[in-house]
């Protein structure tokens, strides 16, 4: 990992974009091309809308140059009319709606999925690879009205306009939600985030936003919409975002075996004390937390004894569906080394395993046990 640098804005400005892509000088940059990066923990708890220029990027390959004049959202599949959308009638001719809601990989937290075994070939992200915005675009629903849905579909699937090149072909990046949760209100083909046009690292011109999934079916650089009777089988719907037990690994997987990752676990961070530092004995814990399908936080607990005895900690932001919550609570520690320790329980009572190890999963996906932060609290 190193700090962002020009190299960025080297590798990723293009002429041609009337946006230029924009991230803070304390972006964590772990690959420049394609970009991928989030911010320190420490900032991320900073404002319960993500500023832009800290909000994490996951990329597959570099970003796509679209013009927004000639650019077209091809509609198709199991549909009474297929259609052709452009960027001025997306704008000017379809509702629009405003929809709060945090965006989070299935990869946030890998690199503690790592330091217990290792996943090669993976970005190592830290626990900010998470952000939330006001995402503003036409409800897919209204474009699934328009073209009519025909009886037997029941998934919609996403491509994107990037090119990625896996074993020496262009897959593309797409993926699929089922029909039911591509109908409801929450789900946009957004071209604004926080009131601004995306920017081209964020999807611009059109991308989708799955509120409550797995970011990787927020498809960006969106070209066509495809109504079917089956998930995508584009790679990064039925080969790469796949749970597997612990047991597997890449030689021994059955890629029709995986379970395809759809809505978010809950999960919860401690974004402050960071991990490795000194604290007083009074010390102020702070995070975030998050759950999938629209359930909300209801407890946040926080152990200072391995989890023997927890105390619940104070919801301070955050009550909606889609978005996720920030807590805190001050506790008085005994001096010496001492590690926090943090879960979350949801709306549905799901809350999170006690160690990595029982959810350690050869692609790293989805690691919600619970947050530990190790520091030395002072005499
Ligand atoms: N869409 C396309 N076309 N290409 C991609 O590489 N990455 C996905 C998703 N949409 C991706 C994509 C993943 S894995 C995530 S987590 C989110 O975009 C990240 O969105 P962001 O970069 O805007 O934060």
């Amino acid at each position: 990992m190193f700090a962002h640098s020009e190299h960025v804005m080297r590798a990723h400005t293009c002429p041609c974009l009337v946006i230029p892509m924009s991230k803070s000088p304390q972006f964590i940059v772990h690959t420049s091309n394609p970009l991928n990066g989030e911010p320190p923990l420490a900032t991320l708890r900073g404002n319960f809308i993500t500023p832009r220029e800290l909000f994490y990027v996951r990329n597959h390959s570099p970003v796509p140059d679209i013009d927004p004049q000639t650019f077209r959202l091809i509609v198709n599949g199991m549909v009474e009319r297929e259609l052709e959308l452009s960027l001025d009638t997306l704008l000017n001719d379809l509702p629009k709606r405003t929809v709060m809601s945090t965006l989070q990989c299935a990869g946030n937290r890998r690199n503690q999925l790592i330091a217990y075994a290792p996943i090669p070939g993976e970005v190592a992200w830290g626990a900010g690879a998470i952000g939330n915005a006001f995402w503003s675009g036409v409800p897919l629903k209204e474009i699934l009205n328009v073209a009519g849905v025909k009886v037997g579909a029941q998934y919609v699937a996403f491509m994107g306009a990037d090119e990625v090149i896996r074993h020496d072909e262009n897959v593309g990046f797409g993926g699929s939600i089922p029909l039911d949760k591509a109908s409801s209100p929450e789900v946009l083909l957004a071209y604004e985030m926080d009131g601004k046009p995306l920017e081209p690292v964020h999807g611009f011109p059109l991308r989708v936003i799955a509120p409550g999934y797995i970011g990787a079916r927020s498809v960006k650089w969106l070209a066509q919409i495809t109504v079917q009777a089956f998930p995508s089988k584009n790679y990064f719907q039925a080969h790469a975002y796949q749970l597997f037990s612990p047991q597997t690994t890449a030689e021994t997987a059955d890629w029709n075996a995986g379970l395809q990752l759809g809505e978010l676990v809950v999960n919860c961070v401690i974004t402050s004390p960071r991990a490795g530092t000194q604290v007083s004995r009074d010390v102020q814990v702070e995070g975030y937390a998050i759950s999938g399908g629209g359930r909300k936080i209801a407890r946040v607990d926080v152990s200072s004894d391995g989890g023997e005895t927890w105390t619940t900690a104070n919801i301070t932001q955050g009550d909606q569906q889609w978005a996720w919550t920030f807590w805190q609570i001050r506790l008085q520690l005994k001096a010496g080394e001492t590690e926090i320790v943090t879960r979350a329980f949801d709306s549905a009572s799901n809350t999170q395993p006690e160690d990595v190890r029982h959810i350690w999963n050869f692609k790293g996906y989805m690691n919600n046990a619970w947050h530990r932060v190790n520091v030395n609290v002072k005499q």
